[in-house]
């Protein structure tokens, strides 16, 4: 398998797909802004926006998971391990802090869930996203990206290495806290409590899109931006839905916890 990756590398060897990367950069902005546009009024069917009927082909949480993120992972560490080019040890340092989000994702977050089993399709379409997302995010900064061995000094690497890794941290505490709520075999909603769940519903999110921002910081590229601009568009409102959910839901929601960010929105 290595070997043909190896092919793969040396027959694409230090080339920049600077229009695949362009177009690829402009899917992932469009898909944002499509999705804010579609799901103003409904949210990505899994989970508890779930749509009961018709019923849909599902597959068990844990491994939907792992199918769905297990490119993003494996992608941008072939294409590590088969580029020609010399290390330069900011893109490495950059593209291992993404490759330590996908492991986190892949391996444990997937063995350690246990949710609703995952609408077929929507684990299809999140294979496809990360494949494409994993190429993209991979290619670019093995072979396009400007950067060079200073970066890894830069204060734009530093700051933005310190708040991805901020935002990484919140993200697993809340999804620590949202995977503690039901005793076993209980599958009703809990209001969550502890860590940033104190001030918003959707901590585990805003995690997230810490993370992805404090990326494109540190990798300085258009492709890191609209990812997390994308991943804004995508967690953002379902942060919003969840928020309305709870508190429909629950009479005694704190009326001090907002959606996605604290005290404001
Ligand atoms: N980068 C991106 O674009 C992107 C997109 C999507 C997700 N993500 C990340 O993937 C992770 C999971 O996302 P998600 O949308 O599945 O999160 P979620 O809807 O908050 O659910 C996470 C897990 O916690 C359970 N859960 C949530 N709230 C609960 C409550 N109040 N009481 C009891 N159990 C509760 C869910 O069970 P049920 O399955 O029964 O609801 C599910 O197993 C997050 O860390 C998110 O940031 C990233």
């Amino acid at each position: 398998m290595i070997s043909v990756w190896r092919l793969i590398g040396r027959t694409c060897k230090m080339h920049c797909y600077e229009n695949l990367v362009n177009c690829l950069t402009c899917w992932l902005i469009l898909m944002g802004v499509i999705h804010l546009l579609t799901h103003r009024k409904i949210q990505s069917s899994y989970g508890r926006h779930m749509a009961l009927s018709p019923p849909v082909r599902t597959v068990p949480a844990r491994l939907a998971w792992f199918i769905q993120e297990v490119p993003a992972l494996v992608i941008p560490l072939l294409l590590m391990v088969t580029s020609q080019k010399p290390s330069i040890i900011g893109i490495y340092m950059v593209l291992g802090t993404f490759s330590l989000h996908y492991f986190q994702r892949t391996v444990i977050y997937s063995l350690l869930i246990k949710g609703k089993p995952f609408p077929l399709s929507t684990m299809v379409a999140g294979a496809i996203f990360c494949i494409l997302n994993g190429s993209l995010q991979g290619h670019y900064l093995l072979h396009c990206s400007p950067l060079d061995d200073e970066w890894s000094a830069d204060y734009r690497c530093r700051t933005g290495l310190v708040v991805f890794y901020v935002g990484m941290a919140i993200n697993i505490h809340s999804d620590y806290i949202l995977r503690n709520l039901r005793k076993p075999g209980e599958e009703a909603y809990k209001i969550p409590t502890g860590g940033l769940f104190e001030y918003v519903s959707g901590a585990n999110y805003l995690g997230e899109i810490i993370e992805w921002f404090g990326f494109a910081l540190a990798t300085w590229s258009l492709p890191a931006l609209a990812f997390a601009l994308f991943t804004l568009s995508f967690i953002g409102p379902r942060a919003y839905y969840h928020h309305r959910f709870y508190q429909e839901k629950f009479k005694d929601y704190p009326k001090i916890r907002k959606a996605l960010i604290p005290f404001i929105i």
